[in-house]
């Protein structure tokens, strides 16, 4: 029985333990945050990040089931260590930090900072913030160069409400990543993009620090989205300028 049992742990390893729930698998991710995961009209969660989720789930015959989970918990490990999700994608920033306490695949988009401000507010540049209120989604990258600056930083739990508290006149300005305020801007009267800060941001996808198996898994599925030009065909589609 001894034998029987070692073999069993083998073969199951091969079978994929990988997966919290075999057969599927679960994507923490922190909604809103568009266009990389957002609810459209019918509260579907559609965005970048979810076509890319479900491209690797079908490339390892898994369904996709996304985890709606606060940033903190993604970005600390603490979601992926409770097994709240086999892997995060959440437009991610990969971090010195954050690689501490999980494992990332190759980085799938370039990012950078930018400033988005209210057009009642007189600001043309980051210099014209000292006095001003800046807001951030709080435990981001942004909120980190922000609290560095040494800036009146207001703190928000989601990038929802950022975008809510910047057009309110909560704040009188916004640091967050490039690829969502760019977008935002797009989408509104109140407040206007005015810099992008040269950051150099990678986003990746990320698995529990022992899941080498996975995070394999979600690198090919990765390779293979680049190679057939799927990829670039996603960040055509959500990421127009
Ligand atoms: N890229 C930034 C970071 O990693 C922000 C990501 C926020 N993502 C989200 N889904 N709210 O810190």
């Amino acid at each position: 029985t001894a034998c029987g049992g070692g073999d069993e742990s083998e073969s199951s390893e091969e079978g994929g333990e990988m997966l919290n729930n075999a057969g599927t698998l679960q994507v923490c991710s922190d909604v809103p945050y568009p266009p990389f995961e957002y609810f459209d009209g019918d509260g579907n969660v559609v965005g970048f990040d979810i076509d890319i989720a479900e491209a690797i789930a079908e490339s390892m015959d898994a369904e996709l089931e996304i985890v709606q989970t606060g940033f903190e918990g993604i970005q600390s490990g603490v979601a992926l260590d409770s097994n709240t999700c086999d892997i995060a994608i959440s437009g991610m920033t990969i971090t010195e930090e954050r690689a501490g306490n999980m494992l990332f695949s190759e980085p799938y988009l370039d990012d950078n900072l930018g400033l988005l401000a209210a057009t009642a507010a007189d600001v043309s540049s980051l210099d014209d913030l000292e006095g001003l209120a800046v807001g951030v989604q709080a435990d981001t990258t942004g909120a980190t160069y922000a609290e560095e600056q040494g800036y009146e930083v207001r703190e928000y739990s989601d990038s929802g409400l950022l975008i809510q508290g910047l057009e309110s006149g909560q704040v009188d300005a916004a640091i967050g990543n490039i690829s969502i305020l760019g977008y935002q801007a797009g989408e509104s009267d109140t407040s206007e993009f005015i810099e992008e800060i040269d950051t150099g941001e990678q986003l990746g996808i990320a698995a529990q620090s022992e899941n080498t198996e996975l995070i394999e898994a979600v690198n090919e599925a990765l390779a293979e989205m680049e190679s057939s030009g799927e990829l670039e065909e996603l960040e055509d589609t959500w990421f127009l300028e």
